[in-house]
């Protein structure tokens, strides 16, 4: 048994998904205790109420805050090489579709990523992990689709079922071999869909639990809405759930197919217009918004306001790649959010644990606040969560909880933890 003790302000975040209203109007618990047993929540109240078990080993928070582990729920964690020479053709006037069309973009990485072994990929991966886990991240959603071919896609999500017996951190496999159409293919993308989902693909995919999810990019110039409604469906049979990198640069309608197929979630919606969010709202699907990406290619925000007035529940998360958001701090990600979407901290903090656990299918164990939960926590060294998203440019975070266990700091990261025997 655990006890976490002298919470300055405990954020009572539901079980989400979590819409409307409901994502501005947190409540929280001043002046709190929380107790952990078996790695669940077993009791939270007023610090005065708390009488501890016999044995019970205890966590002072010394006054600051403490909010469910943050959950990463679109990543591409799991790539190598870098861009930045794109980074100063954007800053020069060039844009991203631009670069993707010229050659550039994805293929890149693609390369680099073909030249990785396995273990080479994992070896890259692994400080990424360490990194969020040290900013409050409990679990990371991570896509393949730096591969294109069957080989280097299998490898990609091999890297990531190793990845996930190396780090606390709660990995969530997501195959997105319809990111775009490699060189190969160029001018055939029917051809190269065909290889990557092929039923013996999808079959030991499915066999070898290899992904959760199925994603696409549906975009101009990667899939259209044709390609995309298939090879989703196909995905589904096999038992993978469908996402897609939807309204991103080009208005085609993706938020549409997505409610259409029934996706989980519909990520980036830059451009969503008002019968897509309709759409998405009708069919239940998460909208997982990206505001690094659109903070670090300098182009505009999704309308987060317009989608959470809508009753939309929303997600947030670092979309982490080297091409469009070279940016896997979370924390930071709420912060952009704030300031450049107009969310507030309270639905910064919803959409980054109670709707981004909704966005990976987890929402009954994972992302909230209550007995019975996970006890995935994260103390801070501030009084209230807002002053989180206030402080972007340090790390608040003081200790890390995942199942019940302090994971951050540990004696690898240099410190003790704070469990008194
Ligand atoms: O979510 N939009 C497509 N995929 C990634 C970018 C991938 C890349 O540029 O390497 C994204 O932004
Ligand atoms: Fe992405």
């Amino acid at each position: 048994m655990l006890a976490i003790r002298n919470i300055g302000e405990l954020a009572l975040v539901p079980a989400g998904p979590v819409a409307g209203r409901s994502m501005r109007d947190l409540s929280v618990l001043p002046d709190a205790a929380i107790l952990i047993e078996d790695g669940s929540i077993a009791w939270y109240g007023e610090e005065s109420a708390f009488i501890a078990p016999a044995g019970c080993d205890e966590i002072d928070a010394e006054g600051g805050a403490v909010v469910p582990g943050l959950i990463d729920c679109h990543t591409h964690t799991v790539f190598a090489g870098t861009r930045e020479n794109e980074f100063v053709q954007r800053i020069e006037g060039r844009s991203y579709a631009q670069i993707a069309e010229s050659g550039g973009g994805i293929r890149v990485t693609v390369e680099a990523v073909r030249e990785a072994g396995v273990g080479e990929l994992v070896e890259l991966a692994r400080p990424r992990l360490d990194r969020m886990l040290a900013n409050g991240v409990t679990t990371v959603e991570i896509k393949s689709g730096y591969g294109l071919s069957v080989d280097d896609e299998l490898k990609m999500l091999e890297a990531i079922q190793r990845l996930s017996k190396l780090t606390p951190i709660e990995l969530v496999p997501t195959y997105l071999a319809a990111h775009t159409t490699p060189r190969e293919f160029a001018g055939r993308p029917d051809e190269y869909l065909e290889t990557v989902f092929a039923d013996g693909v999808l079959s030991r995919i499915s066999r070898l639990g290899l992904a959760e999810f199925c994603d696409v990019f549906c975009e101009k110039t990667a899939f259209d809405i044709r390609q995309c409604r298939h090879v989703l469906a196909k995905a589904k049979d096999y038992g993978l759930q469908p996402k897609l990198h939807a309204d991103q640069i080009t208005q085609m309608g993706a938020s549409r197919l997505a409610a259409e197929v029934g996706a989980i979630s519909a990520d980036h919606l830059e451009m969503i217009d008002d019968p897509g969010i309709e759409a998405l709202k009708e069919a239940g699907t998460i909208a997982v918004l990206l505001p690094g990406c659109s903070f670090f290619l300098g182009v505009r925000q999704a309308p987060a306001r317009r989608i959470i007035e809508a009753d939309v529940p929303v997600a947030l998360a670092t979309d982490y790649n080297p091409g469009s958001s070279m940016i896997e701090s979370l924390p930071l990600v709420m912060t952009i959010a704030c300031t450049q979407m107009r969310m507030t901290p309270s639905e910064a903090l919803i959409a980054t644990t109670a709707n981004a656990a909704a966005a990976v299918g987890r929402q009954d164990r994972i992302g909230a606040i209550e007995v019975g939960m996970q006890a995935d926590l994260v103390i801070l060294d501030v009084p209230r969560h807002e002053r989180w998203c206030y402080e972007p440019g340090r790390n608040c975070v003081r200790t890390v909880i995942s199942r019940g266990a302090v994971v951050y700091p540990t004696s690898a990261d240099g410190a003790c933890t704070e469990i008194e025997p």
